[in-house]
């Protein structure tokens, strides 16, 4: 078996230089590749959403919630094996509307590295958007 001993602690200044491969080198798993094969369909990018909150949406509240990426990647991860509204981050409206996400299989290393790569695609521009958005959703009700 081949056992993988990159797994180095987060903040140990160890870097390449490349940012994006990160994650990579902590987990030994790309959060990007996950998301595309595993949380594409339901998860766009932006809005418009497909069948749940864009990422950069999910970002934004994860930030909103906590301090620490680390809390964060560790929360989500609960969330993913256990989808419960009672611990959802996001507006109650994205359960309503969309209904409740799936509880997800993969393997916890990998479920965390695609945690920390919703956390980094944060985008200050999605302060305003949410909240055009949250208002348009609360007029359809
Ligand atoms: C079948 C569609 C579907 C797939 C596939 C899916 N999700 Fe979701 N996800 C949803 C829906 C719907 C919501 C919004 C309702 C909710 O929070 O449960 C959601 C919400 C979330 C949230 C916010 C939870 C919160 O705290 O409010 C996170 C984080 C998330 N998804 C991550 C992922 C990741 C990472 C993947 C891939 C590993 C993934 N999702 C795959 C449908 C999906």
């Amino acid at each position: 078996m081949l056992f993988l001993s990159a797994c180095s602690s987060p903040g140990d200044g160890k870097s390449d230089g490349a940012a994006a491969s990160q994650d990579v080198a902590a987990t030994g798993h790309d959060g990007k590749a996950i998301y595309e094969r595993h949380c594409m369909m339901c998860h766009s990018m932006a809005p418009p959403p497909v069948a749940a909150p864009p990422v950069r949406g999910v970002s934004y509240h994860y930030r909103e919630a906590f301090e620490s990426r680390d809390d964060a990647v560790a929360h989500m991860v609960g969330f993913m094996k256990n989808p419960d509204p009672e611990r959802a981050v996001c507006d109650p409206e994205a359960i309503e509307r969309f209904g409740l996400m799936p509880a997800m299989t993969l393997p916890d290393d990998e479920l965390r590295a695609v945690s920390a790569w919703f956390w980094d695609q944060y985008d200050p521009a999605m302060r305003e958007m949410h909240r055009k958005e949250r208002a348009r959703m609360q007029q359809e009700h």
